[in-house]
């Protein structure tokens, strides 16, 4: 945390005060149970269409944390940090986004986003083919 910078620490916590709570309004039984479709298996049309998708999803909803790394949230462009957490497998990243893991918030604190939307973020976020 000492490393931290206080603009890095306050904007950090500003985004998760917010998650919980609009995460408080609908519960944690508001969110999805998606059994999320392997990427990997979809056609390359779908894969394409997921990446148009996630990229607008992870603008609106991710970028806030994920553009600037607060708390440790991985970089789209940093390889090193996706290839470690893809090791988890590509459903249970979308486990984690949906339902919370450490210091990512649940669906990132935006609960109307569907179990398919943040699955297309995290296929964005982890393709390597984010900037
Ligand atoms: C409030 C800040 C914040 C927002 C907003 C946020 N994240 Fe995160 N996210 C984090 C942090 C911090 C981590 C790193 C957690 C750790 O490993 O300690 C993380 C980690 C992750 C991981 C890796 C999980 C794993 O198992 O390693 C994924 C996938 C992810 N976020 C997806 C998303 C998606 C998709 C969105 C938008 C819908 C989003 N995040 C929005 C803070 C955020």
């Amino acid at each position: 945390m000492s490393t931290m910078s206080k603009a890095s620490l306050a904007s950090f916590a500003m985004c998760c005060i917010l998650g919980s709570a609009s995460g408080a309004a609908t519960g944690s039984a508001g969110l999805d149970r998606v059994a999320p479709t392997r990427v990997s298996k979809l056609g390359a049309a779908d894969q394409a269409g997921a990446l148009v998708r996630g990229r607008q999803v992870y603008d609106e909803s991710c970028m806030v944390c994920h553009a600037t790394g607060v708390a440790n949230a991985p970089r789209p462009s940093d390889r090193p940090a996706w290839d470690a957490r893809n090791k988890q497998g590509f459903d249970v990243l979308v486990r984690h986004a949906i339902d919370g893991f450490r210091s990512h918030p649940p669906k990132g604190g935006m609960p109307a986003l569907s179990g398919d939307q943040v699955r297309d973020a995290v296929f964005y976020m982890s393709s390597g083919r984010a900037k």
